[in-house]
């Protein structure tokens, strides 16, 4: 065995608003401010956040509390974590689906995403907007994407800095990149909200974010709400598990939890009203999906004034937000490899960043029309399958385990061993036990569709 990782005191985060940085750097990302707006356009403004909101509260608040709970009594990454607490070892499933998925296939089409926010902080330097005021914003995309070494070039240097951190450590580099990036961003985003609804005709975007109407829900839309409250926390694959690995016992669980999905639903709020207000004010429609914030916003962004400036801040929010994700993601891939085959942290690292690439290229190339899966882009289908179906049956899992197998231990974890108040330890217990198994299982059941 190489030992001098795995024999090693397991490493920490370096202080409480360090790990928070971190596991709201994880949790903030494309997911907030590319996604979260996208699928509010698509499913119908303001009632799509309703829901969004209570589910959160209700499910992916406490199943976020449960991962790391598991991940700071085992010790462990996901794999190995579930051996370490002395379980059935079907449990480890949770920590296999949630490597696999997590890991390498999230992270291969995520890189993908954050390679195009390269590409458009460059490109509002030169030239976007003069090609986005010609009405081209959704050629010069097309063109982009139709153009796979380009888009491959992207994604390889987005997950060259993504490996560039990771390779620093836990907190020598996630903790301490996120802990000047987040705070960056959250500057930027104020920036850009306080141009966005100062725009004369902003009203609109604002009634259409703010105002609820509820016979626009459809199952879809709760199918789409779960999968993006699980996304944008960053549950189900493990993840937060692994980040809670890195806990010290003294840490406060559940308030920790509540500061990061806190700052992280914040976040996803803030992103609708930078965007909703400025493209109504333009007269653009908010309903254009995935193109909202590549094709839709450039057009917004070439009608204002000093529309390069804000152009370019927003894609390098963009950039920051998935960056500090990136990291989290192959960070659990890194711990895996080094838990599990012993690896020094720059050989797993390494290893693990190649196998990522590689599988990052088919997404990058199905843009331009292969390869397909079921009449799916590649990526189209490794994020539907992902954020669909492996994020609820991971998060599902980790809530009936902790709920009706490891309720106990879980308790003494979550109050460190009684020291701790925890006010809504019953509501939790509620939660995980009877409220976020039933309703992922039936939000599944009714709303998957290919
Ligand atoms: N939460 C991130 C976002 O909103 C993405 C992400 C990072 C993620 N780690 C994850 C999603 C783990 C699911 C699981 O963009």
């Amino acid at each position: 065995m190489n030992g001098s990782e795995s024999l090693a005191k397991r490493e920490q985060w370096g202080s409480r608003i360090g790990f928070i940085m971190a596991a709201a750097g994880s949790a903030i990302g494309l997911g907030n401010i590319w996604r979260f707006p996208y699928l509010v356009g698509k499913d119908g403004g303001a009632a799509f956040v309703v829901v969004y909101l209570i589910i959160t509260l209700f499910i992916g608040l406490p199943v976020m509390i449960a991962e790391f709970a598991i991940g700071r009594a085992a010790q462990k990454a996901p794999v190995l974590a579930f051996k370490s607490l002395g379980v059935n070892p079907f449990w480890s499933l949770i920590g296999w689906t949630g490597t696999i998925a997590g890991g390498f296939l999230t992270l291969s089409f995520y890189n993908v995403v954050g390679g195009w926010t390269i590409k458009y902080v460059i490109a509002s330097l030169t030239g976007l907007m003069d090609v986005a005021n010609a009405g081209n914003s959704e050629s010069f995309f097309g063109h982009f994407v139709g153009q796979s070494y380009e888009v491959v070039f992207y994604q390889v240097l987005f997950m060259l800095v993504t490996m560039g951190v990771v390779i620093g450590g836990v907190s020598k580099g996630i903790e301490r990149a996120c802990k000047v990036l987040m705070p960056t961003l959250f500057v930027i985003m104020l920036i850009l909200i306080v141009r966005s609804v100062t725009l004369p005709g902003a009203e609109a975007g604002l009634k259409f974010y703010l105002h609820p109407d509820f016979s626009k829900l459809t199952g879809e839309t709760f199918l789409d709400a779960l999968g993006q409250s699980f996304f944008s926390l960053s549950l189900g694959l493990g993840i937060m598990l692994t980040y809670g690995s890195y806990i010290g016992k003294e840490e406060n669980l559940p308030s920790s939890s509540a500061w990061t999905a806190g700052l992280d639903t914040l976040i996803a709020l803030l992103a609708g009203l930078a965007i909703f207000p400025a493209v109504f004010a333009m007269g653009f429609e908010p309903g254009s999906g995935a193109g909202l914030s590549f094709i839709t916003l450039p057009a917004v962004f070439a009608k204002m004034p000093a529309g390069v400036i804000f152009s370019c801040l927003f894609f390098l929010l963009l950039f920051f937000a998935a960056i500090t994700s990136s990291m989290s993601l192959l960070e659990v891939a890194v711990a895996f490899a080094i838990e599990k085959f012993h690896m020094t942290r720059k050989k797993a690292l390494y290893s693990m960043g190649i196998i990522i690439i590689l599988l990052g290229v088919p997404a990058a190339t199905s843009l331009a029309g292969y390869p397909t899966i079921y009449g799916k882009a590649f990526m189209d289908a490794v994020e539907y399958v992902c954020n669909n179906v492996l994020l609820p049956i991971g998060s599902f899992l980790c809530a009936v385990f902790v709920g009706w197998f490891w309720l106990p231990q879980a308790i003494k974890e979550i109050t460190n061993d009684g020291k701790l108040q925890f006010r809504w330890l019953n509501t939790w217990i509620w939660c995980v036990r009877f409220v976020a198994p039933i309703a992922i299982a039936y939000i599944f059941y009714a709303g998957l569709k290919w």
